[in-house]
């Protein structure tokens, strides 16, 4: 008999069954509210991080402290666990490429690759017909001067890999900024792109699952202070055709990446009298996304429990929103007395438990629910499998 090699990622999976193992690749929020929504379900979690005090072995079953390219930890991870996922999209391309021979890896490789190269998203995206900022790719400081006098305009320099909250990122008025801007990304490649007079920043987060079902939630309405997201507000306070619109970009997003889980995307609304609303895109986050916060609270399935479905083979749940919500980050020392929101009967309350409050670290947040705004269904599943 010939060996049978199966394949990573089998067509027709079977649902994991209960106490099947997820892996989650980080440690931070985002990997301990996801290994809240499987423990729920009735999933064991095995986290991998690099950090010691990673605020989501709290509530994992298994944790492996190590650093991504430790083959070897990498090696024995994937042999603990039945899937393996991530909460944090900076994870080496070849690590992912690597447990991708052991287990089915969600999203994959390629999703991964896309979203990590402000680049290579760019021209995913352009590739779909999906309107981004004007750019240009950037790797010396002569290129940036050049391109910034073509651009005849306010630009943003941001780095290919690794920016996150504003990091890594330099805002040029004229190009007498470029030699400033080129030491704040300390020479990495980059790209340059136009600045969006926006009106809005809106997100929507949406999902796949593993046999092509596809939803999305409603597009939030985003704040940002200090480039760090302060307040989502969901719904977008936009009109429906634009809310529809900006769903289904999401959902063609997903589409074209082939993609199982969630995904955030980020959005500029720009509005012009001739032509309307127009929706450009800003960034993938293939994860589940700070902007969907209020999901946990203010729909029927939140995007952690939806994220752990899709991956483990189960259906899609509801996307539909239960309650209007307004998700306030917790920054820096904001969540050291939670006692006045305590006092908000309405108010839902997730402190993330970790002990050092940075400035500019996340530490928490608090929903508001608000009356349901209307009740249209803005969560149907589309089912293409
Ligand atoms: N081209 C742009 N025009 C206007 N504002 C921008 C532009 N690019 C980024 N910004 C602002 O900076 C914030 C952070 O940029 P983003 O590309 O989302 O990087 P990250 O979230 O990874 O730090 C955006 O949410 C937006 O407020
Ligand atoms: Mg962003």
């Amino acid at each position: 008999m010939t060996a049978h090699r199966p394949t990573s990622k089998p067509t027709a999976p079977r649902p994991l069954p209960p106490l099947s193992t997820v892996g989650i690749l980080g440690g931070g929020q985002l990997g301990r509210m996801l290994a809240g929504a499987a423990a729920r379900l009735g999933f064991r979690t095995h986290i991998f991080a690099p950090e010691k005090d990673s605020p989501a072995f709290d509530i994992a079953t298994a944790k492996t402290v190590a650093v991504y390219d430790d083959e070897t930890a990498l090696d024995a991870f994937a042999a603990a666990v039945d899937v393996i996922t991530y909460e944090f999209e900076n994870v080496p391309v070849e690590a992912a490429f690597r447990l991708a021979h052991h287990r089915p890896v969600f999203p994959d490789a390629n999703a991964l690759s896309v979203a990590q190269d402000r680049l290579k998203e760019r021209i995913f995206l352009n590739n779909w017909d999906i309107e981004t900022a004007p750019h240009a790719t950037i790797d010396s400081l002569d290129a940036l001067v050049c391109e910034s006098e073509a651009f005849n305009g306010p630009c943003v320099l941001k780095t290919r890999r690794f920016g996150y909250d504003g990091k890594g990122q330099a805002k040029l008025n004229s190009p007498s900024d470029a030699a400033r801007a080129w030491e704040t990304v300390a020479g990495a490649r980059s790209i340059l792109e136009a600045f969006v007079p926006f009106e809005m920043e809106i997100s929507v987060i949406a999902c796949r699952d593993r046999y092509g079902a596809t939803a999305a939630y409603a597009a939030t309405h985003n704040t940002h202070v200090n480039h760090i997201l302060s307040v989502s507000r969901a719904p977008a306070p936009i009109a429906p055709e634009t809310q529809a619109r900006a769903r289904a970009l999401a959902v063609r997003i997903v589409d074209a990446l082939n993609y199982v889980g969630v995904i955030g995307v980020e959005m500029f609304l720009v509005r012009s009298k001739e032509e309307g609303d127009r929706l450009i895109v800003n960034e993938i986050a293939p994860r589940v996304h700070n902007s969907g916060h209020w999901t946990l609270d203010a729909a029927v399935t939140d995007q952690f429990e939806q994220h752990i479905r899709a991956i483990t083979g189960h259906h899609l749940g509801d996307t539909k929103r239960t309650a209007d919500a307004e998700m306030l980050n917790l920054i820096g020392d904001e969540a050291e007395d939670l006692t006045p929101f305590f006092s908000e009967p309405r108010v839902k309350v997730h402190h993330y438990g970790k002990a050092e409050a940075r400035p500019g670290r996340k530490m928490g947040h608090v929903t508001r629910l608000l009356p349901l705004s209307n009740g249209r269904p803005d969560g149907s599943i589309s089912r293409n499998g």
